[in-house]
Protein backbone atom coordinates (compact mmCIF):
# COMPACT_ATOMS: atom_id res chain seq x y z
CA UNK A 1 0.00 0.00 0.00
CA UNK A 2 1.79 3.15 -0.99
CA UNK A 3 2.46 5.66 1.83
CA UNK A 4 0.01 8.88 2.20
CA UNK A 5 3.47 10.91 1.46
CA UNK A 6 4.00 8.67 -1.67
CA UNK A 7 0.42 9.73 -3.04
CA UNK A 8 0.71 13.44 -2.39
CA UNK A 9 4.55 13.42 -4.29
CA UNK A 10 2.75 11.62 -6.94
CA UNK A 11 -0.86 13.56 -7.26
CA UNK A 12 0.05 16.92 -5.95
CA UNK A 13 -2.81 17.26 -3.45
CA UNK A 14 -4.74 15.03 -2.07
CA UNK A 15 -7.99 14.26 -4.44
CA UNK A 16 -8.21 10.80 -3.61
CA UNK A 17 -9.98 8.69 -1.47
CA UNK A 18 -8.77 5.27 -1.47
CA UNK A 19 -6.04 2.84 -2.71
CA UNK A 20 -8.66 0.06 -3.66
CA UNK A 21 -6.16 -1.88 -5.84
CA UNK A 22 -2.57 -1.70 -4.92
CA UNK A 23 0.57 -2.11 -8.12
CA UNK A 24 1.37 -5.56 -6.39
CA UNK A 25 -2.72 -6.80 -7.02
CA UNK A 26 -2.99 -5.09 -10.37
CA UNK A 27 0.35 -7.07 -11.43
CA UNK A 28 -0.83 -10.19 -10.14
CA UNK A 29 -4.34 -10.24 -11.91
CA UNK A 30 -2.88 -8.79 -14.92
CA UNK A 31 0.02 -11.96 -14.92
CA UNK A 32 -3.52 -14.26 -14.42
CA UNK A 33 -5.22 -12.90 -17.22
CA UNK A 34 -2.16 -13.16 -19.53
CA UNK A 35 -2.43 -16.60 -18.80
CA UNK A 36 -6.32 -17.19 -19.60
CA UNK A 37 -5.91 -15.42 -23.04
CA UNK A 38 -2.79 -17.46 -23.74
CA UNK A 39 -4.97 -20.25 -22.90
CA UNK A 40 -8.36 -19.35 -24.89
CA UNK A 41 -6.43 -18.84 -27.94
CA UNK A 42 -4.28 -22.30 -28.72
CA UNK A 43 -4.52 -21.51 -32.62
CA UNK A 44 -5.33 -18.91 -35.30
CA UNK A 45 -4.20 -15.43 -35.56
CA UNK A 46 -4.72 -13.10 -32.06
CA UNK A 47 -5.09 -9.02 -32.99
CA UNK A 48 -5.03 -7.38 -28.95
CA UNK A 49 -6.84 -4.39 -29.91
CA UNK A 50 -5.96 -1.31 -27.37
CA UNK A 51 -8.99 1.18 -26.86
CA UNK A 52 -7.60 4.42 -26.56
CA UNK A 53 -6.12 6.12 -24.31
CA UNK A 54 -7.67 4.59 -21.11
CA UNK A 55 -6.07 0.85 -21.65
CA UNK A 56 -2.98 2.43 -22.92
CA UNK A 57 -0.83 0.99 -19.69
CA UNK A 58 -2.85 -1.95 -19.19
CA UNK A 59 -2.65 -3.22 -22.49
CA UNK A 60 1.55 -2.73 -22.49
CA UNK A 61 1.71 -4.46 -19.44
CA UNK A 62 -1.42 -7.32 -20.67
CA UNK A 63 0.71 -8.46 -23.99
CA UNK A 64 3.86 -9.20 -22.45
CA UNK A 65 2.53 -11.59 -19.94
CA UNK A 66 0.55 -13.41 -23.26
CA UNK A 67 3.03 -16.37 -24.24
CA UNK A 68 1.63 -16.28 -27.99
CA UNK A 69 2.22 -14.94 -31.43
CA UNK A 70 0.18 -11.69 -31.36
CA UNK A 71 -0.61 -8.76 -32.90
CA UNK A 72 -1.38 -5.33 -31.33
CA UNK A 73 -3.19 -2.03 -32.85
CA UNK A 74 -5.17 0.64 -31.12
CA UNK A 75 -8.42 2.52 -32.06
CA UNK A 76 -9.94 5.54 -30.73
CA UNK A 77 -13.77 6.30 -30.53
CA UNK A 78 -15.53 9.05 -29.38
CA UNK A 79 -18.68 9.37 -28.32
CA UNK A 80 -21.16 12.70 -28.65
CA UNK A 81 -23.61 12.91 -26.36
CA UNK A 82 -25.05 14.86 -23.29
CA UNK A 83 -22.19 15.96 -21.12
CA UNK A 84 -20.68 13.21 -19.05
CA UNK A 85 -22.55 10.02 -19.70
CA UNK A 86 -22.05 7.97 -22.71
CA UNK A 87 -25.34 8.40 -24.34
CA UNK A 88 -24.80 5.35 -27.12
CA UNK A 89 -23.43 7.39 -30.24
CA UNK A 90 -19.87 6.10 -30.45
CA UNK A 91 -17.81 7.15 -33.75
CA UNK A 92 -14.36 5.61 -34.50
CA UNK A 93 -11.51 8.84 -34.63
CA UNK A 94 -8.73 6.42 -35.47
CA UNK A 95 -9.65 2.92 -37.54
CA UNK A 96 -6.87 0.12 -37.02
CA UNK A 97 -5.09 -0.13 -39.68
CA UNK A 98 -5.25 -3.73 -39.11
CA UNK A 99 -7.23 -6.29 -41.54
CA UNK A 100 -9.28 -7.43 -38.63
CA UNK A 101 -11.36 -9.87 -40.96
CA UNK A 102 -10.53 -13.82 -39.66
CA UNK A 103 -8.44 -12.60 -36.36
CA UNK A 104 -9.51 -13.58 -33.03
CA UNK A 105 -9.96 -9.95 -31.33
CA UNK A 106 -9.51 -8.90 -27.92
CA UNK A 107 -10.56 -5.76 -27.34
CA UNK A 108 -8.70 -4.06 -24.09
CA UNK A 109 -10.86 -1.30 -22.37
CA UNK A 110 -10.04 0.26 -18.60
CA UNK A 111 -13.29 -0.43 -17.35
CA UNK A 112 -16.76 -0.93 -18.00
CA UNK A 113 -19.73 1.30 -16.68
CA UNK A 114 -22.90 1.57 -18.44
CA UNK A 115 -21.46 -0.77 -21.44
CA UNK A 116 -22.68 1.68 -23.90
CA UNK A 117 -19.66 2.61 -25.31
CA UNK A 118 -18.30 -0.52 -25.83
CA UNK A 119 -21.82 -2.42 -27.74
CA UNK A 120 -21.61 0.67 -29.91
CA UNK A 121 -18.20 -0.25 -30.67
CA UNK A 122 -18.84 -4.16 -30.63
CA UNK A 123 -21.09 -3.78 -33.13
CA UNK A 124 -18.68 -1.58 -35.60
CA UNK A 125 -16.26 -4.24 -34.92
CA UNK A 126 -18.62 -7.29 -35.87
CA UNK A 127 -19.01 -5.87 -39.26
CA UNK A 128 -15.71 -6.58 -39.85
CA UNK A 129 -15.82 -10.29 -40.02
CA UNK A 130 -13.58 -11.70 -36.88
CA UNK A 131 -12.77 -14.82 -36.41
CA UNK A 132 -14.23 -14.03 -32.73
CA UNK A 133 -14.75 -10.65 -30.79
CA UNK A 134 -14.37 -10.97 -26.80
CA UNK A 135 -13.31 -7.87 -24.57
CA UNK A 136 -10.80 -8.09 -21.54
CA UNK A 137 -11.96 -5.01 -19.10
CA UNK A 138 -9.30 -4.05 -16.39
CA UNK A 139 -12.29 -3.26 -14.37
CA UNK A 140 -15.80 -3.77 -14.52
CA UNK A 141 -18.55 -2.11 -13.08
CA UNK A 142 -20.84 -4.95 -12.83
CA UNK A 143 -24.03 -3.30 -11.45
CA UNK A 144 -24.20 -0.89 -13.71
CA UNK A 145 -25.00 -2.87 -16.55
CA UNK A 146 -26.45 -6.22 -18.05
CA UNK A 147 -24.35 -9.05 -18.84
CA UNK A 148 -22.39 -8.68 -21.39
CA UNK A 149 -21.59 -11.91 -23.44
CA UNK A 150 -18.41 -10.38 -25.12
CA UNK A 151 -17.14 -9.58 -21.88
CA UNK A 152 -15.07 -12.65 -21.35
CA UNK A 153 -11.60 -11.36 -19.32
CA UNK A 154 -12.37 -9.24 -16.09
CA UNK A 155 -9.41 -7.97 -13.93
CA UNK A 156 -11.17 -6.78 -11.04
CA UNK A 157 -14.91 -6.33 -10.22
CA UNK A 158 -15.28 -2.17 -9.56
CA UNK A 159 -17.51 -0.39 -7.28
CA UNK A 160 -19.39 1.93 -8.44
CA UNK A 161 -17.18 4.81 -7.59
CA UNK A 162 -15.31 7.13 -9.79
CA UNK A 163 -11.71 5.45 -10.26
CA UNK A 164 -8.42 6.72 -11.24
CA UNK A 165 -4.82 5.59 -11.94
CA UNK A 166 -3.73 3.04 -14.13
CA UNK A 167 -4.60 4.55 -17.35
CA UNK A 168 -7.91 5.65 -15.95
CA UNK A 169 -8.46 9.36 -15.95
CA UNK A 170 -10.03 12.78 -14.56
CA UNK A 171 -10.10 15.30 -16.96
CA UNK A 172 -6.01 13.69 -18.15
CA UNK A 173 -5.19 13.68 -14.66
CA UNK A 174 -3.83 10.79 -12.76
CA UNK A 175 -3.29 7.98 -15.44
CA UNK A 176 0.48 7.79 -14.32
CA UNK A 177 -0.25 6.57 -10.72
CA UNK A 178 0.69 2.81 -10.10
CA UNK A 179 -2.66 1.80 -8.29
CA UNK A 180 -6.01 2.66 -8.76
CA UNK A 181 -7.69 4.55 -6.37
CA UNK A 182 -10.85 6.58 -5.91
CA UNK A 183 -11.75 10.44 -6.16
CA UNK A 184 -12.99 12.05 -2.95
P1 LIG B 1 -19.53 3.39 -20.48
O1 LIG B 1 -19.81 3.67 -21.94
O2 LIG B 1 -20.56 4.00 -19.58
O3 LIG B 1 -19.32 1.92 -20.18
O4 LIG B 1 -18.20 4.17 -20.11
C1 LIG B 1 -16.96 3.65 -20.37
C2 LIG B 1 -15.90 4.72 -20.41
O5 LIG B 1 -16.16 5.78 -19.47
C3 LIG B 1 -14.58 4.11 -19.97
O6 LIG B 1 -13.85 3.64 -21.08
C4 LIG B 1 -13.89 5.27 -19.30
O7 LIG B 1 -13.18 6.04 -20.26
C5 LIG B 1 -15.00 6.10 -18.74
N1 LIG B 1 -15.23 5.77 -17.31
C6 LIG B 1 -16.29 5.12 -16.78
N2 LIG B 1 -16.16 4.99 -15.44
C7 LIG B 1 -14.98 5.57 -15.12
C8 LIG B 1 -14.26 5.74 -13.88
O8 LIG B 1 -14.67 5.34 -12.78
N3 LIG B 1 -13.06 6.37 -13.97
C9 LIG B 1 -12.54 6.82 -15.14
N4 LIG B 1 -13.17 6.69 -16.33
C10 LIG B 1 -14.38 6.06 -16.31
MG1 LIG C 1 -11.99 4.84 -21.82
Amino acid sequence: MPTSAEVLRRTGGQRLKTVLFTETAIAHRVAELGREITAAYPDGELLVLGLLKGSFIFLSDLVRKIERPLQIDFLVASSYGSGTTSSGDVRLLYDPETRLEGKHIVLTEDIVDTGNTLRKLLGILKDRQPASLSVCALLDKAEMHAPMSEVRFVGFVAPKAFLVGYGLDHSEDFRHLPFIADLK
